[in-house]
């Protein structure tokens, strides 16, 4: 066996998705695991190119993992002779400049989504990087998660027959800081730090109803802003200027309705963070991040509407389990090794930045959708 390294410039390593997800949960799970094979004797053995902003925590947390290579410059990092790729987990603010410099330094892109803040911005970064001739991919792990794979397999083997809705239900307590501090970093709550539910839900909902049940034809989106006031990583109170909040109705192909709540105000009763019911004339299913369940028209109670009467039947218990019949690695992981494997193999891969800006493009819509009070239609977008 041959081992390729593979220089991975990454961008947004001390924040949340870049440490945990992408640099342990996926490069370094991947080198744990002795690297990935390509399938012709050779194995790709990413190697980390740390940048950040603070030197201090850039080199603390590069020291912690035994890497060798980590600057605060995002040129010297891109001009590194093992660099290869570009990875831009920052803040959703200062991804296209960087991307814009990693695709003139002929580095090939994979980012965290949004790939941009306007759909105009995304479209720019997918033409520049197909006019660079570089493979770019943006970072859509809900399709990997194994509720959604089970969820995926229930919809290709035609289990739903004829789907009719689906509706989602995403959401739990951020706490607003005072008291508790808050699980979430603070500019996700500032409209003017790139923050709000909408651009940072409505891209996952994108590719999650497009990748699984089919393409959204139109949008209608309310906002609220739940919590007005919030006190941020300082201790500083904040007022919360972005949605955290939406409402979103979805017209999908094929006369598909699907309906989708977005909060981090409201408080969790279901068994996920995230549920997606999919009703179907043959039958229906709820898909979680981990598990899915389903119900077919054969097992389908016939319940009465009487509020007089207690109720008698046990409707959760109703439910079947979609076995897992194959183990699920990390979802963020699984399309590192995809997006590497294309890389450096060629190999297939669909989730580019093109695909990434129909996200951004959805986000647009719903918070214009949000502004004007009406429903507004999908256009198909092109590079
Ligand atoms: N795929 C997902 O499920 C998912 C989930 C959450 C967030 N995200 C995306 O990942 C990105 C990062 O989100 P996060 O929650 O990890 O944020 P975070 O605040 O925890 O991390 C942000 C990172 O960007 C860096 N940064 C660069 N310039 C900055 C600036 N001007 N101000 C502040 N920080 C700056 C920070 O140092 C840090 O490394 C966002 O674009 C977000 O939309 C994706």
């Amino acid at each position: 066996m041959s081992r390729r390294v593979i220089g991975v410039v990454m961008n947004g390593v001390t924040g949340r998705m870049g440490y945990r997800q992408h640099l342990v949960r996926s490069i370094l799970a991947i080198r744990e695991q002795g690297g990935l094979a390509l399938g012709d004797g050779e194995v790709l053995w990413p190697e980390p190119i740390l940048v950040g902003r603070s030197e201090r925590r850039i080199k603390r947390l590069a020291d912690r993992h035994g890497l060798a290579h980590w600057t605060t410059s995002l040129d010297e990092a891109l001009a590194h002779p093992l660099a290869e790729i570009y990875f831009d987990a920052q803040v959703t603010q200062a991804r296209e400049p960087a991307i814009r410099k990693a695709i003139a330094a002929g580095k090939h892109i994979y980012t965290e989504k949004p790939t941009a803040e306007s759909v105009e911005a995304a479209l720019e970064l997918a033409r520049l990087a197909r006019a660079a001739g570089v493979r770019n991919g943006a970072v859509q792990d809900k399709l990997f998660l194994p509720g959604l794979l089970k969820l995926k397999r229930l919809v290709d083997g035609g289990f739903f027959g004829r789907i009719l809705s689906v509706r989602g239900e995403f959401g739990y307590w951020v706490f607003e800081g005072d008291w508790q501090s808050a699980q979430r970093p603070s500019w996700n709550y500032r409209a003017e730090d790139g923050g709000g539910m909408i651009l940072d839900m409505f891209p996952h909902w994108q590719y999650v109803l497009e990748g699984i049940i089919a393409p959204i034809r139109s949008v209608y989106a309310h906002t609220a802003t739940h919590i007005p006031e919030r006190v941020d990583e300082q201790g500083r109170t904040y007022r919360a200027t972005a949605d955290d909040a939406a409402y979103g109705i979805f017209e999908l192909a094929g006369g598909i309705t699907a309906q989708i709540n977005s909060s981090w105000a409201v408080r969790v009763d279901r068994d996920e963070l995230v549920e997606f019911q999919v009703d179907g004339t043959e039958g229906s299913a709820v898909a979680g991040l981990r598990n899915c369940r389903f119900q077919h028209r054969a097992a389908t109670p016939k319940p009465v509407w009487n509020p007089d009467l207690p109720v008698t039947e046990s409707f959760r218990s109703q439910w079947q389990q979609v076995p897992d019949n194959e183990e699920f690695d990390n979802g963020f992981k699984v399309q590192w090794e995809l997006f590497l494997k294309h890389v450096a193999a060629g190999s297939e891969y669909h989730w580019d930045l093109l695909a990434g800006a129909k996200g951004v493009q959805l986000a647009e819509l719903g918070l214009r959708s949000a502004a004007e009070g009406r429903r507004l239609d999908v256009p198909a977008l092109e590079i």
